[in-house]
């Protein structure tokens, strides 16, 4: 038995990252935990289990019962929720990753994927096109618990040989379950409000560029780095993974396509400055070379299926 676990099933990416995961390889063998219920079918279609990831002694009582072996591990605090609650956020943050690396390095679990961010990158970091390997000097608390997390999964793989994987992911844009707390939020709130109200009131100005990506993409890197090959992941720390770049008015304007009274304003609040602060652009060739990631989607093609998944969603 090789049984899976998705920590943070509850969250934007767990909750559709579990189903994928019990799509491929069995409903029984991928677990979900989270410390507040999921969505209706995460909880229906396999197992659930309540877990403060922070509890040491319940993560390894439930990994060692259930003879899990890979570990994904989503519980976090984002952007904007870090900025407001520093203290708790780098706590969760980093004990969650540590006491999974714990685990791996006790030959507990055989596998771990943690994501990292765009968020280890800071002012001084060139915003086009940003390299694998440049200056990190993160300004937010998210960004800073990202950077230290890259070095610790670098450090447990090169000292205990921990097969540890991370991507740094762009904003993620999905339908399935809403985002909560991050500064790339406001391009999955857009498509709701075009939706129910025709209109939108961003919290970034019309100009700020992101990278960003659409989740069928991101779910499906992500389990194809897992299934890779172990000498095919070259980088240990994290990879620079990208999809599409675009600010709120390209958004915005692709939105008009499809309602063509869809109208925006914009009233950028404190994640502003932490938009500012990410690139525009992230240069991904290592991923592309050494597992074979490559995005398919690009604006209009999201654009156009986030429409219709929403509407169907609300009516
Ligand atoms: N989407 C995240 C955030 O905004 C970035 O990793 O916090």
């Amino acid at each position: 038995m090789n049984n899976t676990i998705v920590i943070g099933a509850s969250g934007q990416i767990g909750s559709e990252l579990t189903l994928e995961l019990r799509n491929r390889f069995g409903n029984d063998s991928v677990f979900a935990s989270d410390i507040k219920d999921a969505a209706h079918d995460v909880m229906e279609s396999g197992p659930f289990i309540k877990l403060d990831v922070t509890d040491s002694a319940k993560l390894t009582e439930i990994i060692t019962k259930n003879k899990i072996k890979n570990v994904y591990l989503l519980a976090a605090m984002l952007s904007g929720s870090a900025e407001k609650n520093p203290g708790k956020a780098w706590d969760l943050n980093m004990k969650s990753l540590l006491l999974t690396l714990d685990l791996a390095k006790e030959k507990v679990i055989d596998k771990v994927f943690w994501p990292s961010s765009i968020a280890v990158f800071g002012p001084t970091t060139p915003k086009k096109n940003t390299p694998q390997l440049t200056i990190m000097e993160p300004s937010t608390v998210y960004g800073i618990s990202k950077q230290a997390g890259e070095r610790w999964c670098e450090y447990y793989f090169n000292k205990y040989s921990v097969d540890v994987r991370s991507v740094r992911y762009p904003g993620l844009i999905s339908y399935k379950t809403e985002a909560g707390g991050g500064t790339t939020d406001y391009a999955v709130e857009i498509f709701y409000e075009a939706i129910k109200a025709g209109k939108y009131e961003c919290f970034l100005s019309e100009n700020t560029l992101l990278p960003m990506m659409f989740m069928p993409d991101a779910i499906r890197g992500t389990i194809d780095m897992m299934e890779s090959d172990p000498a095919k992941i070259k980088i240990r720390s994290s990879y620079n993974m990208s999809g599409i770049s675009f600010n709120p008015g390209e958004l915005a304007q692709a939105i008009r396509k499809h309602i063509p009274d869809f109208t925006i304003t914009y009233k950028p609040d404190f994640r502003q400055q932490i938009a500012e602060s990410w690139p525009g652009s992230i240069n991904d060739d290592d991923a592309r070379l050494d597992w074979g990631w490559k995005h398919e989607y690009d604006l209009a093609s999201m654009t156009d299926i986030m429409l219709g998944a929403i509407r169907k969603k609300l009516s």
